[in-house]
């Protein structure tokens, strides 16, 4: 499949969302990036259910939501109630991850599991077939703007690997760091998402970067109609 982008909309302007999200509904985006904190999982604070209930109002764009929050479970329903379309939570957040994405697809939204870096992709085996999305944490979960970590690279392979083996149809998404330098090689590794914020954000030009991350193939270069 052709890969996808998800502007994380942590990078935005929040004094004028509704501009930046207008500029992400004009633009080739597939899916907007919400990333919720909650200042125990990740020492940082984002933003929470009435910012999100704005922007539903504001976007058609699947929201793709990233719970980086203790105790998931509990809040399920009132994502799926705010009319979220996806909802990743952390495997290192669940006592029960099969559960987990049991309870996400029941409330009738498509379930994701994230790991953050030190986690391996090893743990993910006893639900390969069970998610719909792995989330590949490329950078420490919290803040946005961070370096991306190279390693992930080797994570992303294996789970590609992986997913191929059990013949799980998941996709894969890599968060931080996603850059225009990168991304060729990111979906060459067998990224199927690329989640990007500052790259899209702190452009001169964001509807013209989403083109361009969209842009890349996965031959790792620029399709011909972009050269
Ligand atoms: C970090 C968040 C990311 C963040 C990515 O914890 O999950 O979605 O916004 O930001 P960039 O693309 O700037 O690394
Ligand atoms: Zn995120």
């Amino acid at each position: 499949m052709n890969h996808l982008v998800a502007p994380s909309l942590l990078a935005a302007n929040f004094g004028n969302l509704q501009h930046d999200i207008d500029m992400i509904n004009q633009s080739a985006a597939d899916w907007l990036h919400l990333d919720i904190m909650d200042g125990v999982f990740v020492p940082n604070i984002s933003f929470g259910m009435p910012v999100v209930k704005a922007i539903r109002k504001l976007t058609s764009k699947p929201l793709d939501t990233h719970l980086m929050i203790i105790d998931p479970q509990r809040y399920i329903s009132r994502f799926s109630e705010l009319g979220v379309d996806r909802l990743t939570v952390h495997l290192e957040t669940c006592q029960d991850p099969a559960d987990t994405i049991e309870q996400i697809k029941d409330a009738g939204m498509k379930a994701g599991i994230s790991i953050s870096p030190d986690t391996p992709v090893s743990s993910l085996e006893a639900i390969l077939t069970e998610a719909d999305l792995f989330l590949i944490m490329s950078v420490h979960p919290g803040f946005g703007a961070q370096g991306f970590i190279e390693s992930s690279y080797e994570k992303i392979r294996a789970l590609r690997h992986m997913l191929t083996a059990s013949g799980s149809p998941a996709l894969i998404e890599v968060d931080g760091g996603v850059s225009l330098k990168n991304a060729g090689n990111l979906v060459e590794a067998g990224v199927d998402v690329l989640v990007a914020g500052n790259t899209v954000f702190s452009s001169p030009d964001p509807k013209e970067t989403i083109r361009l991350l969209k842009a890349y193939s996965s031959s790792n270069d620029l399709k011909s109609s972009d050269a």
